[in-house]
């Protein structure tokens, strides 16, 4: 895979050169997000046998990669595999020396380096990084400016909406951003606040607005929403986007990226085939496991093998699960009502319905206090009369 040459006096300008790189990579459309335990080695592979051909690693925190050595032995066990690009690897952290150190070690084993500035967690908070550097351009334009003058490799940058509302502030920063050195933005349409279950839907308007105003300067990924087959090219159309990056939605449903679809049981086996040769902490497998066969596990009846799968200690033991899915498993199609991607949205759809009805027994009991106080006044007249 050929990196950009950084140092290259070439009359070609950054963007130029982004986009040359963007090409040499086939001009990736469908992306794997990057996710903490979740898009290893392992699931990689899984999807770019189904569409995906870009994907990113997990976060990799540059500090703790920088000062302990089993942290960095695990996350260089996860690079360098041949088959396993184009890929990504993506950093967080808010000190620029850290970042270029875990960067550079890791260059060698990918086509590009991404900075996260998407993290919305509490432990990002108290970290100060992802999310929380939003707010911070003169810190992050400055660590994009160190990183993509001293790398053998590109580097991109992951942000969310800094409004709700406005696209105007995200604009001024991804300018921002690209000016610094960016060579690839991934939006992800939502702000920091948007996350458990207040996630809400994913602003694809603002995207739009804020791609429309960043045209042309560098390859731009959206984002946020993709639940199904066929929403990667519907966002990518809708928004303006040069592709589209898909994280919850791969991880129930691997075939998002389009190319085929296969049954949760199937997917789930092939998974555990990879992991015979790709071996990933047995924590990511059991995570995999619980989104690739959420809708299968639901079912009443089947609180014993989901309970397999959150003990299971060995290969095993997961195989085993899946192979007594399959003897069950009636097939049919994906019940999206289900999902593990609706969870959050279902059970907001509960608290709605909750709040609906404690507001309609509120009012009900108001209007009974107001029978009762008209009684009263009535029954006091009455009195008054008796007296
Ligand atoms: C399990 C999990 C881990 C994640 N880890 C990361 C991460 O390491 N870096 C990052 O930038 N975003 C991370 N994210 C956020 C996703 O990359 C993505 O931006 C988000 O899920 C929105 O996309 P979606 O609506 O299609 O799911 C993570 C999301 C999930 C579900």
């Amino acid at each position: 895979m050929a990196a950009l040459d950084v140092s290259s006096e070439d009359d070609a300008s950054p963007s130029a050169r982004a986009w040359r790189w963007y090409a040499s990579m086939g001009s990736p459309k469908r992306v794997l997000a990057p996710m903490v335990g979740q898009s290893e080695l392992a699931f990689r592979q899984l999807v770019r046998r189904y569409g995906c051909d870009l994907a990113v690693t997990p976060m990799v925190h540059a500090r703790m990669f920088a000062t302990c050595d089993r942290y960095r032995a695990d996350v260089l066990r996860d690079l360098g595999d041949a088959e396993d690009r184009p890929l990504l690897v993506q950093f967080c952290g808010d000190d620029k020396d850290y970042l270029l150190e875990a960067a550079a070690a890791c260059a060698p084993f990918c086509d590009g380096v991404d900075l996260n500035l998407g993290c919305p967690q509490g432990i990002a908070r108290r970290g100060h990084y992802g999310a929380f550097l939003l707010e911070e351009p003169d810190l992050v334009c400055g660590i994009v400016e160190h990183l993509s003058t001293r790398l053998p490799v590109p580097v991109t940058v992951k942000i969310r909406l800094l409004s709700p509302t406005d696209a105007a502030p995200t604009i001024a920063l991804a300018k921002r951003l690209v000016a610094a050195g960016a060579s690839l933005l991934t939006l992800h349409g939502r702000t920091k606040e948007m996350k458990g279950q207040a996630v809400g839907e994913a602003r694809w308007g603002l995207i739009k607005e804020v791609f429309a105003a960043l045209r042309g300067s560098v390859p731009l990924i959206a984002n946020g929403g993709m639940e199904a087959p066929g929403d990667l090219e519907r966002c990518a159309a809708f928004t303006g986007a040069d592709g589209a990056m898909a994280s919850e939605g791969a991880l129930e449903d691997p075939c998002i990226f389009g190319v085929a679809s296969r049954s949760p049981v199937d997917l789930a086996d092939e998974y555990l085939a990879i992991c015979r040769s790709k071996a990933p902490q047995l924590a990511f497998a059991k995570g995999h496991l619980h989104k690739l066969l959420f809708e299968k596990l639901q079912v009443p009846g089947r609180e014993a093998l989901r309970e397999r799968v959150s003990q299971g200690e060995a290969w095993a033991d997961f195989q085993a699960v899946v192979d007594e899915l399959r003897r069950d498993d009636k097939g049919g199609a994906r019940d999206r009502d289900r999902s593990w991607y609706r969870r959050h949205r279902a059970a907001k759809a509960r608290a709605d319905e909750k709040a609906r009805r404690d507001a309609e027994e509120a009012a009900r009991q108001e209007a009974l206090d107001d029978a009762a106080d008209d009684g009263g006044g009535l029954g006091g007249l009455f009195g008054d009369e008796d007296e």
